[in-house]
């Protein structure tokens, strides 16, 4: 539901950004107060590392994740005192020397080569690296959105290839096992996921002597773009995770959209409406260069539409009702927000409030694209 100072921010130039500092706080607070202590939230800043979200953020989780160098050192400017784990394929021996530099509590390790690099760079600078190695498990993704399978984490067998050289590296402490399988999952099926992990982990480290084992079980928290209000269990997750744990582990997740995609809104309005082929076509200002969500998701992204009295040539007219496909500015079939959908009696000068922009939307869009001009950014506190 759309919100009475997200509502008036459409008098303003668009298209806008508007997160809702406010509201990103209390849903957040309510994730921490239904996790009560079951795992450590971590923040996925991949889902939106913009300075206002993550201070908004930072007093209810426990630490964020980063996934670059660049992430590494814009969360260390931003929160200088955060706690941070660096995860990520392809990790340079630069970003490994950041990570050390930057104090990274914990670094999630890819691949028997990162480790072996980790191992040199961590001796060369005397420092010490907390790491826990990614695991890449097969099969066992039904459900999912996003099946994290292919060159993410170690599989089983590599895993295996790590062991010599931690035995080897005094410089680098293992500390757990960490694992990111799938996005999309409802509490159900990521609690069936880290069942699964948990016990392949606890198995191999065991073996390892491994004291006080940490698992961080990732993020891809299910959010559902069809119905906005319906929200990711986090009380039945706390409660599945509280039978999964046992004494002297520390379990952790790593949530980013179903942290901050309600907080954040896309609002454009109506520059064009017309008919081709039979069909209505709304042109909105601005496009997916700024909101790539609906085209990487390929859906159809939930909107209000706020009627300002406009004109053209659907106003007025008895067509209610005939659904019309959202296009925005660019100079290709994909720039689509959503497709034959009922905007009810929508005129040239309206405006569409797309919902659930806080997450994967401005960060991951094509900015340049066409060269329009850049969104307003607004935060409301
Ligand atoms: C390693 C890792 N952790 C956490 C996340 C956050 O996932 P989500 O935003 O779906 O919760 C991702 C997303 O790709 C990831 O790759």
């Amino acid at each position: 539901m759309i919100g009475e100072r997200v509502r008036e921010q459409a008098a303003g130039a668009l298209p806008a950004f508007v997160y809702d500092l406010a509201g990103l706080r209390a849903h957040v607070a309510g994730i921490a107060a239904a996790l009560d202590g079951a795992a450590e939230l971590f923040y996925a800043a991949k889902a939106n590392p913009e300075p206002p979200v993550l201070r908004a953020l930072a007093p209810h989780v426990a630490g964020i994740e980063v996934a670059s160098g660049g992430e590494l050192a814009h969360v260390r400017a931003v929160l200088p005192d955060a706690r941070i784990a660096f995860g990520g394929p392809g990790k340079t021996d630069e970003e490994l020397r950041a990570a050390l530099e930057h104090r990274v509590e914990r670094v999630h390790v890819e691949s028997p080569y990162e480790l072996r690099r980790l191992t040199a760079i961590a001796r060369a600078a005397d420092r010490r690296a907390d790491v826990l190695l990614r695991v890449n498990l097969a099969g066992g993704r039904a459900g999912a959105a996003l099946a994290m399978s292919g060159p993410f984490g170690m599989d089983p067998e590599a895993i295996e290839e790590c062991r010599p050289i931690l035995e080897a590296a005094p410089h680098v402490r293992l500390r757990g096992v960490h694992a990111h399988l799938a996005s999309g999952l409802d509490a159900d099926a990521m609690l069936a996921q880290s069942a699964r992990v948990l016990d392949w982990a606890r198995d191999w480290l065991s073996g390892l002597g491994v004291d006080r084992p940490e698992f961080n079980l990732g993020g891809g928290m299910a959010v559902d773009y069809t119905d906005p209000a319906r929200r990711f269990d986090w009380a039945a997750h706390a409660t599945g995770l509280r039978a999964l744990a046992r004494p002297g582990e520390t379990l952790r997740i790593e949530p980013g959209r179903a942290v901050t995609v309600y907080g954040g809104w896309y609002l454009t309005d109506v520059l064009d409406i017309k008919r081709a082929h039979g069909e209505w076509y709304a042109v909105l200002r601005g496009g997916t260069m700024h909101l790539r969500t609906p085209v990487t998701k390929n859906h159809d992204h939930p909107f209000t539409v706020l009627h300002q009295g406009g004109s053209g040539p659907r106003a007025g007219q008895p067509n209610t009702g005939e659904p019309v496909t959202l296009v925005g500015q660019l100079c290709t079939p994909k720039d689509v927000f959503a497709r034959r959908v009922d905007a009810g009696q929508l005129a040239v000068g309206d405006v569409v409030a797309f919902a659930m922009a806080g997450a994967y939307a401005w960060n991951i869009s094509h900015h340049d694209f066409l060269m329009h001009p850049k969104p307003r950014f607004t935060y409301l506190d």
